[in-house]
């Protein structure tokens, strides 16, 4: 169970409100008038990037032509592609292709979700949708019309374009589905995003679930669904130097105050040490900080006069003390240097 605002009385109530105006209200469009899995699943397939007015006459022609997978099989591809052309994306007619040719192979239309999951050019949403709308299988189907009348509906305000938001929305998805009719349910609430839950100007007025819509009642719908888009992350290369003297290590100690890992031990650079002379490079890794995307090389270094507020810490120590991510993985490139070069006394 999600933690879904929404009281078993008012899924049940929404469930209710949204299949009766469905039966009522809903389009009549071809694949709608089958119950035949590959029919449904044609539809489906075509459906993916097109859209549903384009859809139609495309449909009605390839299934003259294709009645069932074994005449799909049996294609010339010049003739698939032909019937074809127009709807683009052509990747989807040879995916089709390549599927009936696995029906034949096994001698029927697979029957479970994971197996029409496992078809070519099917994913979550077309599996779910075939089988739910075909077998009757309990899998809510999510799309960007479905993704924007359940952020409104519920006044869920996670990401959708992030990993986190759509597992919830997946979650609740579930949850809201009608397990009774899971066909006429995801067929539903398509049907609600694309005619009345519109990306803007929704028409509230004629939404047969208004009343019980969160976002309506905070007056939020026309902020919904949100859809941040992933901040670009930063490059940065920098230097660290790894410097030793008599068993001991130069750092310097972040302030106890500070917001970043405050009172974390660092390796220096060349703004706390601008006398340090570079010598030779022990090694370099990535390192990734929510959006910056680090590039570290560790250099050894001769101690310069001036440490300025660094301080020799004993090497003995460094298990011992806050160490930062960046100083446990420079020590790994120091220690991994030092043994490539064992056999000297030290790398100075
Ligand atoms: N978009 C995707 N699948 C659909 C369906 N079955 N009916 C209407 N629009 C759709």
């Amino acid at each position: 169970m999600t933690d879904c605002v929404f009281p078993a009385r008012e899924i049940n109530q929404f469930r209710a409100d949204l299949l009766r105006w469905f039966a009522a209200h809903q389009r009549a469009l071809p694949w709608r008038e089958t119950r035949d899995p590959y029919r449904i699943w044609v539809s489906e397939i075509m459906l993916q990037q097109t859209r549903v007015a384009a859809v139609i006459p495309y449909y009605q022609r390839f299934l003259e032509r294709f009645p069932d997978f074994h005449a799909l099989t049996r294609a010339p591809e010049p003739e698939l592609l032909a019937h074809w052309a127009g709807l683009g994306y052509y990747y989807r007619a040879r995916n089709l292709q390549q599927a009936a040719r696995r029906m034949a192979e096994r001698g029927s239309f697979p029957s479970t979700y994971e197996e029409i999951r496992a078809l070519p050019g099917v994913g979550d949403y077309t599996a779910a949708a075939v089988a739910s709308i075909a077998y009757d299988l309990p899998h809510a189907a999510i799309d960007g019309n479905v993704l924007r009348v359940l952020s409104r509906v519920l006044d869920e305000r996670s990401n959708i374009a992030s990993g986190v938001g759509r597992r919830r929305f997946s979650a609740l998805a579930q949850e809201m589905l009608d397990t009774n009719q899971p066909g006429a349910f995801n067929q539903a609430m398509m049907e609600l995003g694309a005619t009345i839950c519109l990306p803007k100007n929704p028409q509230c007025l004629l939404c047969p679930v208004a009343k019980l819509c969160r976002a309506r009642a905070s007056g939020t719908e026309n902020e919904l669904p949100v859809k941040a888009a992933r901040v670009a992350t930063v490059s940065e290369r920098r230097t660290v130097f790894w410097i030793e003297k008599e068993d001991k290590l130069l750092l310097w100690q972040r302030p106890p105050g500070e917001r970043l890992m405050p009172g974390f031990w660092e390796l220096p650079e060349a703004l706390h040490l601008p006398d340090a002379a570079p010598g030779v490079k022990l090694g370099s890794f990535r390192h990734g900080i929510t959006f910056h995307s680090y590039f570290f090389e560790v250099w050894e270094a001769r101690a310069p006069k001036d440490i300025g507020a660094c301080h020799w810490v004993a090497l003995s120590r460094l298990a011992s003390i806050p160490a930062s991510t960046i100083l446990k993985k420079a020590q790994r490139h120091a220690q991994r240097a030092r043994a490539a070069v064992s056999g000297q006394a030290s790398f100075r």
